[in-house]
Formats: C-alpha cells, sequence, structure tokens
C-alpha cells in the first residue's frame, strides 16, 4: 500500500476504474448533498476584534463554536498572496516523481519530523482514502528549515507563523466564553496550543467520485484546526442533533482569502460538550485534483487533558474522564476513522 507515488501514482497510470481496496461500503459513499449557502455560515472577519463591532465578533466565534464547530475566517492575518503560494507549493511537492516523495514515508524518513504517507492508517483501514499527505511537525524555525521538504518549507511555515496570533485568540475567546475563572487563563491557552503541525493534503481527480471518499468521517483531535482549502469544494461537515437516518451534511463552500477553523476533540473535552468537535469528510471529485493545507493545534503530549472543574461542577457530571494527551493520540492514530468514535476514549 505504502508505494511511493500514493494514490496520485495510480491515477498517474491512467487508471480507469476504481481499485477495489478504494470502494467504500454504500454507507459511507457521499452521493447526493445540499450545499449550504455561505450566508447561513458568513465568514466572520476578525479585524472586527478590534473594532466597535467586538462583541457581536465574540458571539459569532462562541456561536459556531457551539452550533456547528466549524466557521471560516478572513482579515485572519495570514497574507492572501501567501495563501496562493502554499497551495502552488503543494502542488508542487505531489507532483513530484515518486522517488523525491517517498524518502519521506514512515520509517525511512530521514527526519522523526516529516512523514509523507497515503490514507489514513492504511493497516487499518477496510477502504483507503483517496488521498496523499505529507505532514510537517514544528519544534522550532531551525528544524523546520532544516528537515521540511525543500519544496514547501519557506512558505509553510510562513503560514504556520503568521496564523499563530489568530489561533491564541480565538483560543482565548472560546476559553474566555466558558464563563469559569481561571488562576492563570494564559497557562491554558499555552497548554492547549503547545504544539503545531503542517499536513499539505493532495487528492487526485478520480475517475468513480461516487464510490470513494477523499477523507473519511472523522473528528479533528486537537485544539483547533486552520484550514485552507482551494476553490474546488468538497468538505462536508455532519450537523449535530439530527437521527443518524436522517443525517444532515452542510459543505463549507471555499471562499477565497478565508480560511477554515474548526473546533477539535480537545475542546469539545474541556468544554464538557459545548463547543462541538464536528463531524467532518471529503469527497471527492474527477475533474480536478484539490489540495487543502491544515495547521493542527494541539497539547503537549505529557498535558493532562479532561472537563474543567467548574464546568463539571455546573453540568453536575463529567462528561469525560481525564487522560493524558499522549494516551488519546496513540489511539487516535492506531484506528480507521470512524466518525466521532475518537472520542469514547474520553
Ligand atoms: C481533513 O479534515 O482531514 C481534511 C479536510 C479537507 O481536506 O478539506
Ligand atoms: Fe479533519
Amino acid at each position: 500500500v505504502q508505494d511511493g507515488n500514493g494514490v496520485k501514482g495510480l491515477v498517474d497510470l491512467g487508471l480507469e476504474k476504481v481499485p477495489e481496496r478504494y470502494i467504500q461500503p454504500q454507507h459511507e459513499r457521499i452521493d447526493k448533498l445540499d450545499k449550504c449557502s455561505n450566508e447561513l455560515l458568513p465568514p466572520i472577519d476578525l479585524s472586527k476584534l478590534d473594532g466597535p463591532s467586538h462583541d457581536q465578533v465574540v458571539e459569532a466565534i462562541a456561536g459556531a463554536a457551539q452550533m456547528v464547530g466549524f466557521f471560516q475566517v478572513v482579515n485572519h492575518g495570514v497574507p492572501v498572496e501567501l495563501l496562493e503560494s502554499l497551495k502552488d507549493a503543494a502542488h508542487r511537492f505531489f507532483g513530484q516523481p515518486a522517488e523525491k516523495k517517498a524518502v519521506y514515508l514512515k520509517g525511512v524518513s530521514p527526519s522523526p519530523l516529516v512523514k509523507y504517507g497515503t490514507s489514513f492508517v492504511p493497516e487499518k483501514e477496510k477502504a483507503l482514502e483517496w488521498k496523499d499527505y505529507v505532514s510537517m511537525v514544528y519544534t522550532n524555525d531551525t528544524d523546520a528549515l532544516e528537515h521540511w521538504p525543500i519544496e514547501c518549507k519557506e512558505v509553510a511555515l510562513e503560514y504556520l507563523k503568521t496564523s499563530t496570533k489568530m489561533v491564541r485568540r480565538i483560543t482565548e475567546i472560546l476559553i474566555a466564553n466558558l464563563g469559569v475563572t481561571l488562576e492563570d487563563s494564559s497557562k491554558v491557552v499555552d497548554a492547549l496550543t503547545s504544539l503545531k503541525m503542517v499536513n499539505m493534503n493532495f487528492y487526485p481527480t478520480c475517475p468513480s467520485p461516487e464510490l470513494t471518499v477523499g477523507v473519511g468521517r472523522h473528528s479533528d483531535m486537537g485544539t483547533l484546526t486552520v484550514l485552507l482549502q482551494d476553490g474546488i469544494g468538497g468538505l462536508y461537515v455532519k450537523l449535530e442533533g439530527k437521527p443518524d437516518a436522517e443525517e444532515e451534511w452542510m459543505e463549507i463552500q471555499p471562499i477565497p482569502g478565508a480560511l477554515v477553523i474548526n473546533i477539535g476533540d480537545t475542546l469539545q473535552i474541556l468544554s464538557n460538550g459545548r463547543y462541538k468537535s464536528a463531524e467532518h469528510r471529503v469527497r471527492t471529485t474527477s475533474t480536478q485534483s484539490r489540495v487543502s493545507i491544515p495547521i493542527f493545534t494541539v497539547p503537549r503530549p505529557t498535558e493532562k487533558i479532561g472537563p474543567l472543574p467548574q464546568l463539571v461542577e455546573r453540568d453536575g457530571v463529567a462528561h469525560y474522564r481525564d487522560f493524558i494527551f499522549q494516551e488519546y493520540m496513540n489511539n487516535f492514530f492506531g484506528k480507521a476513522h470512524e466518525g466521532k468514535k475518537s472520542l469514547d476514549f474520553a
């Protein structure tokens, strides 16, 4: 499965039929879905946090985090030209010959910070996801520039650095909105945002998109995810509170210059369920390959995570147990994507 050129390698061979191992069972396929107009989830203008409409912006952020778990932001502090360069860099990286990418495969990568692969956890999946990726862990600037792939390291690092302030600010807003008194709230925010990772995802064109998924249903494990998607679309979020038989999915439609923000399991747990780590998935297309570039912000592996005690007291029940974040990660990466099952660990 882990051949050097992933799904892209298959597609480049001129494949006309989806190989058996990528065919999803009926209930995982993404066929006809209604599009949500962006009016239902208008992008949030973060520059307005510094003006007279500060309170409304805070309300919009907290409201979206509670209702949907996803929202889009504009005027986010990441230069729009950089977003364009990032998408180009992703195409450049994946467009290379197989042997250039294969050096970063698990087990042979020269750096523990960089991993190239395909699907999510291929050895555990019944049907593979139609996606290749390269993952870059951030420790410090020097390491990033030394270890990350040369085709994308500079833009990826710039993306991470120019988005950090926004991630911190949104996390602060969400913590403050919980209405708990914390001895040192900036310490809590530090703990939640201490580790970062940039991924570049590549979804090659697929001869039969109705049989496959780009990414299967899952929630993200960390605190916040920032996602840059290109103009192709196909990211769907499940709306909560509907019975399984009538599940409803909403497309996060691409908005030029915007970034998508979503809540991860860690914030759902910390907030004792107030914020939603939404289930989401990605459709494939037959016409153009798609790229997306998420930044995952997660706690340190040694961090103890659990619902905030004051919220447990207020709610009269802890919906989750306490655990060490490393255990959560091990569980998350040890299984195939399966909706919000990752939260059962807590
Ligand atoms: C993901 O959630 O894993 C990917 C999202 C995307 O590609 O839009
Ligand atoms: Fe995700």
